[in-house]
């Protein structure tokens, strides 16, 4: 019998039913690269080629960017559809469906280490690439920083000229603090295509790490209008990047504007949505700017994820959302499911839950409860190794100046100030909200 084998146009293998599958998967990876609201097509393509191991494996991973629970379990059966219809395909193939199935169980690290030996044999591979990018994410991009950078140098003679590949790249290099490359591959990017969200991002981020903050306002405001044409997830993020300029300048108009407008409520049901909107209220929060009508209507859609324990970057912030709006029990709850996540004998409570991931929790719920001795004493031993929890750079920078307040708040000044200007050391010069979090000091 001869194999049903097809070449892609990016010059990779695939064992496909048809032609309209191998498109099916050739299209995923345009989509997903470029952050477009297509890729979800996989998700119906897979209900049409359901021989195809491909098309059910990348319906998984869709799935599986959800950040829920609900998606974890979703994935299971596009899962076990890719795996009966695996024999005879590639071993690239064979190794991909592995990776997600450790993925869809929470393995992330051996999730990681198939895709990353993967794309040793199959540098062109960038839907694998991708998917490490969002695992690096869960278990720490930034304290994963190097590591991502050492896999995307490795695969850049192989798709150097791709503008989704040079915006991981970019990315890689300002996770690690290489701002100048990081300019430059994101500006190689968007030479290629000027509305490359993902490249867009990593401006965001080099900008508000290094304290561009007029440039970083002119810049978002340049692009924002490529981004309610991309996938909600990147829209939403990208304008909670947005926000956070808004927020260096106190500009608190344009900040409530940006959450009300184009971060929260245009879908809320997605946990990014959630996050993003989450993560600007708390800074809020800290600004003394509570929106508490908002506040109410991001509880009602992420209270429930509270204690699924993914990774602690996500339920930290479920649990600082439950105890903030007074559901003290909700939070308490929480933190306990996060200790039971940290009792499992798997590689991510030994070197996640249990090191950082458990008090992180506890840190967000007395942080929540306004209880600022507890918080700073919680992320004490820590603290170095926050990153450890998930999320980027900018991502953790709540936490440590949430950490900062409560270091002030609980009168420790000395510590607080000391500690500020580790949160972003890059930072060139002084915005009107660091004066106001410092003014905490005195
Ligand atoms: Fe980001």
């Amino acid at each position: 019998m001869s194999m049903p084998e097809f070449v892609t146009q990016r010059g990779l293998i695939v064992w496909a039913e048809s032609p309209e599958a191998v498109s099916a998967i050739e299209q995923f990876e345009v989509n997903l690269l470029g952050l477009t609201p297509r890729a979800a097509d996989i998700l119906t393509q897979a209900n049409e080629f359901t021989e195809t191991p491909l098309v059910q494996a990348y319906a998984a991973l869709a799935m599986l960017y959800s950040q829920s629970q609900n998606g974890h379990a979703g994935a299971e059966g596009y899962l076990r559809a890719a795996r009966r219809c695996l024999p005879g395909a590639s071993k690239r193939e064979a190794l991909f469906v592995e990776a997600i199935e450790h993925f869809q169980r929470n393995a992330f690290h051996e999730a990681l280490d198939r895709l990353e030996r993967l794309t040793v044999d199959e540098p062109r591979d960038l839907v694998a690439a991708k998917a490490c990018e969002f695992l690096y994410y869960t278990c720490g991009q930034h304290f994963n920083g190097e590591r991502f950078l050492w896999h995307m140098m490795r695969l850049r003679a192989a798709n150097g000229a791709h503008a989704g590949f040079l915006s991981m790249l970019s990315f890689a290099y300002e996770l690690t603090g290489r701002y100048g490359q990081a300019r430059a591959a994101a500006e190689q990017s968007l030479a290629l295509e000027p509305g490359q969200p993902w490249s867009h991002h990593t401006l965001a981020h080099l900008l508000i790490r290094t304290g561009q903050v007029e440039e970083g306002v002119r810049e978002m405001e340049r692009f924002a209008p490529y981004w309610s044409a991309c996938d909600r997830g990147i829209h939403a993020h990208n304008a909670w990047h947005r926000s956070l300029f808004y927020l260096e300048k106190t500009d608190w108009a344009q900040t409530n504007r940006v959450l009300r407008e184009d971060i929260w409520e245009l879908s809320p049901e997605l946990v990014g949505e959630q996050i993003d909107a989450i993560a600007l209220l708390w800074r809020m929060d800290m600004a003394g700017q509570a929106q508490d009508d908002v506040w109410v209507d991001v509880l009602a859609k992420a209270g429930p994820h509270a204690g699924e324990c993914l990774i602690p970057f996500l339920d930290g912030q479920f649990t600082y959302a439950l105890a903030r709006c007074g559901q003290t029990d909700a939070a308490d709850e929480a933190v306990a499911r996060a200790r039971e996540r940290a009792a499992r004998k798997d590689r991510e409570a030994r070197e996640i839950w249990q090191p950082v991931g458990v008090n992180f929790v506890a840190a967000c719920a007395a942080w929540g409860q306004g209880d600022a001795a507890r918080a700073a004493a919680l992320i004490d031993p820590i603290v170095e190794r926050l990153p450890m929890v998930g999320g980027s750079d900018a991502q953790d920078d709540l936490f440590r100046l949430a950490y900062f307040n409560a270091l002030a708040e609980s009168g420790r000044k000395a510590d607080a100030r000391r500690y500020y200007d580790l949160i972003a050391p890059a930072k060139t010069q002084r915005t009107p909200l660091d004066e106001l979090m410092l003014a905490k000091c005195n």
